[in-house]
């Protein structure tokens, strides 16, 4: 009898979520959803299934955030805003209680910064800027991007910085990167280990340590949307849910 007290009240009991749902986060600034134009929903009925779980999480703003990379996806703002309205259109006909906007993720190349100041650029919010860098190497123009952007008026956000492996031993970068005016924005999945173990460690360090300051899903398909659950129960969500970093419910 003791097995079965200790197996259904015991361990079920520590796998419990310390969270009920995403709905403290509210707003979604990071995801793939406009369809065919990324590595993220391939079709309609993809974009609608995914949206349809994430107001199931408790989500109801979602900027979603189409990868623009010049050797890979070639969009521009008209390819995703064009997108996003075929998506508005199948939620409303679908009566999806969520409002959807798009910005992008850039993906800092040369091209990018070639565009700013240049070029009309997609944001969300007050102005933000989603960026990613290489995982490969480290960003040597990741500065100058920095203070371009900034001087042109935006506020630059980059994309899960805990999966960058060149920084994983460079741990001071991330308050160089704050200091010069760069946010800093964490992957919800990177807490569940799924990246890897050591993207979970830098992960919860960054929210120790008061570095992070949006929260994304970076959904780009039904796995991620699945594993997120798993977030849940992180003691370290809990910490960046009630630390008041968190710059999402401001969107
Ligand atoms: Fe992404």
């Amino acid at each position: 009898m003791n097995f079965f007290k200790n197996l259904f009240s015991g361990k079920e009991k520590r796998e419990e979520s310390l969270i009920k749902d995403f709905s403290e986060i509210g707003i979604d600034m990071h995801s793939h959803f406009i369809p065919g134009i990324d590595d993220g929903a391939a079709t309609i009925q993809d974009s609608i299934d995914l949206i349809r779980k994430m107001v199931d999480f408790g989500y109801k703003k979602i900027y979603t955030t189409p990868h623009i990379m010049s050797d890979y996806y070639k969009n521009t703002p008209e390819i995703i805003l064009s997108g996003l309205e075929q998506v508005r259109e199948a939620i409303k006909q679908n009566g999806i209680p969520v409002e959807l906007y798009a910005a992008a993720e850039y993906y800092c190349d040369f091209e990018f910064s070639s565009k700013i100041g240049k070029e009309k650029l997609l944001t969300f919010g007050d102005n933000y800027i989603l960026f990613e860098v290489s995982y490969l190497n480290a960003p040597e123009n990741i500065s100058d991007v920095i203070f371009m952007l900034q001087s042109n008026g935006y506020r630059p956000v980059l994309a899960h910085p805990e999966r960058y492996p060149y920084w994983f031993s460079n741990y001071k970068i991330y308050s160089e990167l704050k200091n010069k005016g760069a946010l800093l924005q964490l992957n919800i999945n990177s807490l569940t280990g799924y990246y890897s173990p050591a993207t979970k460690k830098i992960g919860e360090k960054l929210i120790a340590d008061n570095l992070i300051d949006f929260i994304g899903s970076d959904c780009h398909h039904s796995g991620h949307i699945n594993l997120m659950h798993q977030a849940l129960k992180n003691p370290y969500l809990k910490t960046l849910l009630e630390s008041g970093n968190l710059k999402n419910k401001f969107l």
